[in-house]
């Protein structure tokens, strides 16, 4: 087992496989390896299956449980299904992250690799807002998300990034879950201005929150980040509120493998990777106890000043009347 100098046990590990994307959603982060050049071209530097193997390999005997593939968008890689098929061999519960756009012919397959479950980027579920912010059409997206649900990738959890563009779609989105019996949940994530050009989109994420208990029948709280997950009407929705947020960091389980092959111990930062290609086994176990002794909780450790997530000046948000 890995554990860091804030007492924070490492059991995820979250594989950036490509920096690649056909989409060019107007928030991306890039998973904190900005900036953003579009259009991207292919990236000679991806790493391998094998390498991906290896990694996972070590990372297993280290204790990790769950690995989760991310991009750019892991589709765009002819061999993922291949790569889900080594990872599973090592650690079974194996998940992508995906905008969709290119899952519906590939679900059968992955699901057959071993994948465990699908996390969908979208937005919104109104096709013009959809593509307003994503740069690309929602109807494949919802094929994927079908293909996901067909072949048993269930449930679908369906990524929502929340900024001034997203706010007024919140409702319908919630409507669209609810009306899946429990096939789709939902997942709101508070849009992190940190790695990405300033831009006034931060909407306050404590109001959607509060707006989501008054609804709840329960809010269960879980492990990882401690975000909040609120339960109504058989509907599933998980906030994911980093910014700000020492409790988030202090809660996090997690490390990054980039594009290239880098152990990444934060989304936001990039002055603490560790090239790991070509290590020997050896190397690249002491290159995992080294990312993971050098962690530190972004907000309350790395970055002390900031404002306060509570503030009583926060200005509430309006949603429309459902
Ligand atoms: N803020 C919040 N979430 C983001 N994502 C990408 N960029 C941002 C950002 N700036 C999310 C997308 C996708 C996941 C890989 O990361 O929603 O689901
Ligand atoms: Fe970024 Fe993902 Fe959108 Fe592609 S689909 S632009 S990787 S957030």
């Amino acid at each position: 087992m890995l554990v860091d100098a804030f007492g924070r046990e490492v059991t995820d590990l979250r594989i950036s496989v490509t920096k690649r994307c056909n989409f060019g959603c107007v928030y991306c982060h890039d998973e904190g390896l900005g900036p953003i050049l579009r259009p991207r071209s292919p990236h000679e530097d991806e790493i391998t299956p094998e390498e991906i193997e290896r990694t996972v390999r070590v990372a297993r005997e280290f204790g990790i449980r769950s690995i989760k593939f991310t991009g750019g968008e892991p589709l765009v890689r002819a061999d993922m299904e291949d790569i889900v098929a080594r990872t599973v061999n090592q650690i079974p519960d194996v998940s992508m992250t995906t905008n969709g756009s290119m899952l519906a012919r590939r679900a059968d397959a992955l699901r057959s690799a071993g994948l465990k479950r699908v996390n969908v980027s979208i937005d919104a579920v109104d096709p013009k807002a959809f593509h307003d912010i994503r740069k690309g059409d929602l109807h494949p997206v919802l094929e994927g998300v079908r293909a996901a649900i067909r072949v048993g990738l269930v449930p679908v959890k369906l990524n929502m990034v929340v900024f001034k563009q997203t706010v007024e779609h919140i409702p319908a989105m919630l409507d669209f879950v609810g009306d899946s019996h429990g096939q789709l949940k939902l997942q709101l994530i508070q849009f992190m201005p940190e790695l990405v050009d300033p831009h006034d989109w931060a909407v306050d994420i404590d109001a959607v929150k509060a707006w989501l208990a008054r609804r709840a029948e329960k809010v269960l709280v879980r492990e990882m980040h401690h975000r909040h997950i609120y339960l109504y009407n058989g509907t599933e929705v998980e906030v994911v509120d980093p910014v700000y947020n020492e409790e988030f960091c202090l809660n996090c389980h997690r490390i990054r493998l980039t594009h290239d092959g880098k152990l990444k111990g934060c989304l936001n930062r990039s002055d603490d990777l560790i090239p790991t290609r070509g290590l020997d086994d050896e190397g690249l176990r002491a290159a995992f106890r080294k990312c993971v002794a050098e962690r530190v909780p972004y907000y309350g450790a790395y970055i002390t000043q900031f404002p306060s997530r509570h503030a009583e000046t926060a200005v509430p948000i309006e949603f429309p009347a459902t």
